[in-house]
């Protein structure tokens, strides 16, 4: 999702700023621009293709300046055209560009035009442009001070202005934004790794800080217009925030991710003997005694496996769990337990739902609270008290994969950790749960031998336009995820139900041209699993069985069946996304799709 990084500089800073963005592609956007400040005002280059195009198109032009701001856009307001692209102009003078969305833009754009000015752009961003023209006297630093007290809404701007050539201005209010000190220039950015290598340091801003960066330093002003300090952190080099990552020999990212599985999670299970507080900070101990129910907010995949996670703490740790969706929790009247921890998953730390949902729950009196998080600098894992970090590594593919097995980990962690820690789960119970964790990867491995069965079940499904999943109890969450997969990269309509619910609706789908995947482990459930496969196949219904080696289910007419290696009890959830995986991913090959940037998805969502 939008990506900006901006620069002061004594040479030309062109290549930086785009070498920035193409490090915020992952991100996801759909146009993309840069802007320098000239005597004759800013002029900037923009383009609807990739950041490898823009920078085509700035080296045939020979663009460059010292001062410039740069965006990679993810279209809100406006469809991506190269008109709403950033950065965005206000009379010539002043460039802008923006991450999120201003609420308000309605109201704000009449008064605008009221003063005289003209819109030329459909997006939202072009009020914040002509509101801080309207306001310069002179000093941005102190126009964007003053037009930001206008603007509802999330957002993290950089602003250029020509009559201070040597100075850029930034603000964000719920999406986030960097500062980066160089020698000698300075910058600022959505992410570390945008400057990682030129600037050497760099400063989280807080909400409603506004910053000004010139070549001499930076100056931040707080919400309330006070000159303020924030930490200076080291930047990590590029590398370690996984740098460019070759693909090997993989066709894509996510196909990598998918195979990387394994070592994602054994770098996540910690080294230790045993399930201790600790493993969740300092003072974990004390507080995981006081909870007395969980609540975990979170959105997309993460959610999915929150739901996964419901089961497993509410059966292995007898803790009462609720599972919400981000964006609706931060939104409607709940009834607050200050005895509740607070458990948000999130990727990338940085999802604007997840922090509103988690910034909520705390106002609402919930202090104690816990990230399952893999990106350890994010302001997440800053806002919670506790925190987990999963080693996924970075990942790249808009779909997440391997993200999503080690939150399971994690989440698995706690719910046994919980447990030991309410006398739920003795010490036999305690290595037990330790061997099988420790035993994933190897099992992993056995369901990615599966690979070339799920290839040949993938040209089936490349020429279908639907798709059921189906799962029951703790693989529900598991059919949804695989639902998810289809069609975010195949762009398959999927859907997923538990098994049971399908006779209450869902079934009048079921004819011959329906592909019914359907989950089925080896666990309490499978009887009834049993029956209602039965009832799909009565309707004519294709039946594709991802099946555990002791369900006796065996391929028939109208029944595909694929055998997976070990039956894995509890844990079995993580084996049983990945051949879902497997099979979103070669569908959408076979559709040819852009499998890792899926069409209007982001991998980092920073608007609501
Ligand atoms: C789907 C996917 C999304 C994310 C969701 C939350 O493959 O990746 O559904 O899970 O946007 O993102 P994070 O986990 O970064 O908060």
């Amino acid at each position: 999702m939008c990506g900006i990084v901006g620069a002061v500089a004594l040479r030309n800073i062109v290549p930086v700023l785009i070498e920035g963005l193409r490090r915020l592609e992952y991100r996801g956007y759909d146009s993309c621009g840069v802007a320098v400040v000239t005597a004759d005002g800013p002029q900037r280059v923009r383009s609807v293709a990739r950041v490898a195009e823009l920078d085509e198109q700035v080296r045939e032009a020979h663009f460059e300046g010292v001062t410039g701001i740069a965006h990679t856009r993810w279209a809100t307001h406006g469809a991506p055209t190269v008109n709403n692209a950033h950065p965005i102009f206000s009379r010539d003078t002043l460039a802008i560009v923006h991450n999120g969305i201003i609420e308000n833009y309605e109201s704000l754009r009449e008064m605008l035009r009221a003063k005289g000015y003209e819109f030329v752009s459909q997006t939202d961003t072009e009020v914040i442009a002509h509101l801080i023209h309207s306001l310069y006297q002179g000093d941005l630093f102190a126009a964007v001070r003053a037009a930001v007290q206008q603007l509802a809404g999330a957002y993290a701007i950089g602003v250029v202005h020509k009559n201070q050539p040597h100075t850029v201005v930034g603000a964000r209010a719920g999406s986030p934004l960097v500062v980066g000190y160089g020698k000698g220039e300075n910058f600022i950015a959505s992410d570390g790794l945008a400057i990682a290598g030129s600037a050497e340091h760099i400063s989280y801003l807080e909400e409603g800080d506004v910053c000004e960066i010139t070549l001499e330093g930076v100056r931040i002003a707080d919400r309330a217009g006070n000159i303020v300090t924030r930490e200076v952190r080291d930047v990590q080099a590029y590398g370690a925030y996984g740098g460019a990552v070759d693909l090997g020999p993989y066709r894509h990212y996510m196909q990598k991710e998918i195979f990387e599985q394994p070592r994602a999670i054994s770098d996540t299970i910690p080294a230790t003997d045993a399930f201790t507080p600790e493993l969740f900070g300092d003072n974990a101990p004390e507080v995981f005694k006081g909870i007395d129910s969980i609540l975990i907010l979170a959105c997309g995949t993460s959610y999915y496996a929150g739901l996964t996670a419901k089961y497993w703490l509410e059966s292995v740790a007898k803790i009462r769990t609720d599972v919400e969706i981000a964006s609706e929790y931060r939104y409607r009247e709940s009834v607050p337990n200050p005895r509740a921890l607070v458990v948000t998953i999130s990727q990338s730390g940085e999802t604007a739902d997840t922090l509103a949902a988690l910034k909520h729950a705390q106002s609402l009196g919930m202090e104690h609270t816990l990230a399952v998080c893999n990106v350890a600098t994010s302001a997440m894992v800053r806002l919670t008290e506790f925190k987990f970090l999963t080693h996924a590594g970075r990942e790249i593919g808009v779909a997440s994969t391997k993200a999503f097995t080690t939150q399971l980990v994690g989440l698995f962690i706690l719910a046994v950790t919980l447990g030991k820690l309410r006398g739920h789960v003795n010490a036999e119970q305690e290595a037990t749960y330790l061997k099988l964790l420790r035993h994933l990867p190897a099992a992993l491995n056995g369901v990615l031998a599966l690979e070339p069965q799920i290839i040949a079940w993938s040209e089936e499904f490349a020429r279908k336009e639907n798709a059921l999943f189906l799962g029951r109890g703790l693989h529900y969450p598991i059919a949804l995820e695989g639902a998810l997969k289809l069609k975010e990269i195949s762009y398959i309509h999927a859907e997923a139900y538990p098994a049971g619910e399908l006779k209450h609706g869902p079934l009048a789908l079921v004819t011959e041209a329906m592909p019914v995947v359907t989950v089925a482990p080896n666990d309490a459930l499978l009887e009834k699993l049993k029956s209602n496969m039965q009832e799909v196949r009565a309707r004519g219904g294709q039946l594709y069985v991802f099946a555990d080696a002791d369900t006796h289910i065996t391929s028939e007419d109208g029944i595909h069946v694929i055998r997976m290696p070990e039956h894995y009890g509890l844990l079995s959830p993580i084996l049983h996304v990945v051949p879902l995986q497997l099979l979103a991913y070669h569908t959408a090959c076979v559709r040819g799709t852009d499998v890792d940037k899926p069409r209007n998805l982001a991998k980092s969502v920073t608007v609501e």
